[in-house]
């Protein structure tokens, strides 16, 4: 499965990171993005329910949609990739997952560091229209209190921790926090949204300054993430890929297993960390 020299490269990684997008938890039931028959985006145009524009002219619609996605993942558990990826913060020093999932699967199997590239879509923050604040005659609608995080952290005295704790993603008119009055909205990046500065900082320091990165179902096609094992490889790390359908990648991967995640993932980890056979 991996030649014997990256295998023992491999075994000597103090910083791994674990780079994945939707095929990782294609195997928990989370349909992707782009296959062509049953993805994501092959029913529904992201244009009109996971875009700025959208939650501005139909918001109801764009909180119905993402109600009915979040109740489909509370029912799904994460899969064996996802615990073989937290097994692995136990074989190696650091070990960063970065993801461009909102599912909060890998938490829910345990890592520990996850990078959230496009959010997640159970934590819930202030609707602030980036073009209203940049527009100089209107006033902006950011909470001066809750800095559009109304939900995450507490909202002045008018709201507690429990009040905004009980406010989730659910069936019904859109949620406004209680401290500020603006209305809520999943914290995940829509068309049109630029990512979190922050996260996506810290995603660029790991992948430049990882031994190896692992990326797992994804197709690479949406920047900038698509940029980061790239930026790995430029920084030397091996690249190790894992997916069903060869990318852009695979053909610069030091190895490309073509596979399900779920299946080769804990192979992987058996072949490399947890045998003896070497
Ligand atoms: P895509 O739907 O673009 O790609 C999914 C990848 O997973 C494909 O390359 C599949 O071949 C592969 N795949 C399918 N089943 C698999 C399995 N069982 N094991 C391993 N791989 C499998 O999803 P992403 O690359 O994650 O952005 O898409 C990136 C972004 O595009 C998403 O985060 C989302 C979307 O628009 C936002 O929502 C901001």
């Amino acid at each position: 499965m991996i030649p014997d020299p990256l295998r023992q490269h491999l075994r000597s990684c103090q910083n791994i990171v674990v780079f994945t997008g939707a095929g990782m938890s294609a195997e928990s039931g989370i349909p992707t993005f782009r296959d062509r028959f049953e993805g994501m985006w092959a029913l529904y145009d992201p244009q009109d329910v996971a875009s700025l524009d959208a939650f501005r002219h139909h918001p109801q619609t764009v909180w119905d949609w993402h109600v009915q996605l979040a109740d489909k993942i509370r029912q799904v558990a994460p899969n064996a990739g996802h615990a073989a990826v937290a097994r692995l913060e136990s074989l190696v020093p650091n070990v960063t997952v970065i993801t461009q999932n909102i599912d909060n699967l890998h938490q829910a199997a345990g890592s520990r560091t996850v990078l959230e590239l496009h959010g997640n879509i159970f934590r819930l923050k202030a609707f602030v229209d980036a073009d209203e604040l940049f527009a100089g005659d209107h006033s902006p609608i950011i909470c001066r209190i809750c800095d559009g995080y109304a939900v995450a952290d507490e909202c002045g005295t008018y709201a507690t921790k429990d009040d905004l704790a009980a406010i989730v993603l659910k069936a019904g008119p859109i949620p406004r926090c209680p401290g500020c009055g603006a209305r809520l909205r999943p914290d995940i990046v829509w068309f049109g949204e630029p990512l979190d500065i922050y996260v996506l900082e810290s995603a660029m320091r790991a992948a430049d300054t990882c031994d190896a990165l692992i990326c797992i179902g994804s197709s690479l096609e949406v920047q900038p993430a698509a940029s980061l094992p790239v930026r790995a490889k430029w920084g030397g790390a091996k690249i190790i890929e894992i997916n069903p359908e060869p990318t852009s990648l695979s053909f610069h991967a030091d190895v490309f297993l073509q596979g399900k995640a779920a299946e080769l993932l804990p192979q992987l980890i058996q072949a490399v960390w947890q045998s003896t056979n070497y």
